[in-house]
């Protein structure tokens, strides 16, 4: 047996795959497994068979990996490989599609539109419907990359340039004023809630990658009877986008105690301080430990 750990590609989220790819790499390392390291922007995943690998860990982020095209190609190598298949990959991915889906399965989630480019856009009307604040977010980005917070007309129309930056769907978002949750799903199983506190104004890529006062609390606060509820809405919100094996759900808490799914994370940061592992430790289970546990998830 031989896995192959995928990391890096090409996506705008290379950087934090490569820390991800490195850290699940050297896990499988210290308990014996055969594992080596592929760079998909440098190695082709055509090549993975004939290399000889029998099992695929995909530590890739964001589009390319994440997102059903490299699921894809293992599906048609027959190679077993980590996390969600093709469908649940490419609508995890994609925000808006993502939100659509929770909708028709009746699941709570923040009011939105969607633009495109071309599209004639009043930005003070449609932060008049969405509540005068707004998250702004390419459809298919993670890390919070061209993602911003706006709350007049002016702001707006520039959120909105950046994020077409990234993705021709650009998704407005009503803003939840409250704190975010994220939590894990392993094996069907939510585990227990972190609650992401940081002194900008939301938790974009500087609070999740740079800054040294991002806080993460884990016990979250929530009492037992919400906590337990933010758990069952993330595993039907996991499950309504087919997501499988492992993966991570954000969401977020109004000041009326409300719960709203924000997205789902097929390949969530996996590097020793990223969240799957932190509420991974407060059950009991080390990194190696949930590194393994995934890997033999793996399908
Ligand atoms: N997209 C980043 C890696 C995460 O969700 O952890
Ligand atoms: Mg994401």
């Amino acid at each position: 047996n031989k896995v192959a750990v995928l990391y890096g590609g090409t996506s705008a989220e290379r950087e934090i795959s490569l820390k991800s790819g490195k850290a699940v790499y050297q896990a499988l390392c210290n308990k014996d497994v055969n594992a080596e390291l592929i760079d998909t922007k440098e190695t082709s995943p055509l090549l993975l068979k004939q290399m000889g690998f029998s099992h695929v860990f995909i530590a890739l982020h964001g589009r390319g990996g994440e997102d059903g095209v490299i699921q894809g190609v293992l599906e048609y190598l027959a190679l077993p490989y980590t996390g969600s298949r093709v469908l649940g990959s490419a609508l995890a991915m994609d925000k808006v599609r993502t939100k659509q889906v929770w909708q028709s399965c009746g699941l709570p989630t923040a009011k939105y539109l969607r633009v495109n480019p071309g599209m004639q856009l009043d930005f003070a009307q449609i932060l008049d419907t969405l509540g005068g604040c707004v998250f702004v977010k390419p459809a298919r980005e993670g890390s919070s990359i061209g993602m911003s917070r706006a709350q007049s007309a002016a702001e707006l129309a520039d959120a909105v340039r950046n994020a077409f930056e990234f993705d021709a769907d650009v998704l407005i978002e009503q803003f939840i004023d409250g704190p975010e949750y994220t939590i894990a799903v392993v094996d069907g199983q939510a585990l227990p809630a972190i609650r992401t506190q940081t002194d900008r104004g939301f938790y974009d890529y500087e609070a999740k990658y740079l800054s040294d006062t991002t806080q993460y609390h884990c016990p979250c606060g929530l009492n037992a009877q919400d906590e337990a509820y933010a758990q069952q809405l993330a595993q039907q919100a996991f499950a309504a986008v087919q997501a499988d094996g492992w993966g991570r759900v954000d969401l977020m808490r109004d000041a009326d105690g409300q719960f709203y799914l924000l997205e789902v994370n097929t390949v969530p940061g996996m590097t020793e301080k990223s969240l799957v592992p932190m509420a991974a430790r407060a059950t009991g289970l080390d990194f190696e430990s949930l590194v393994l546990k995934i890997l033999s998830l793996a399908k």
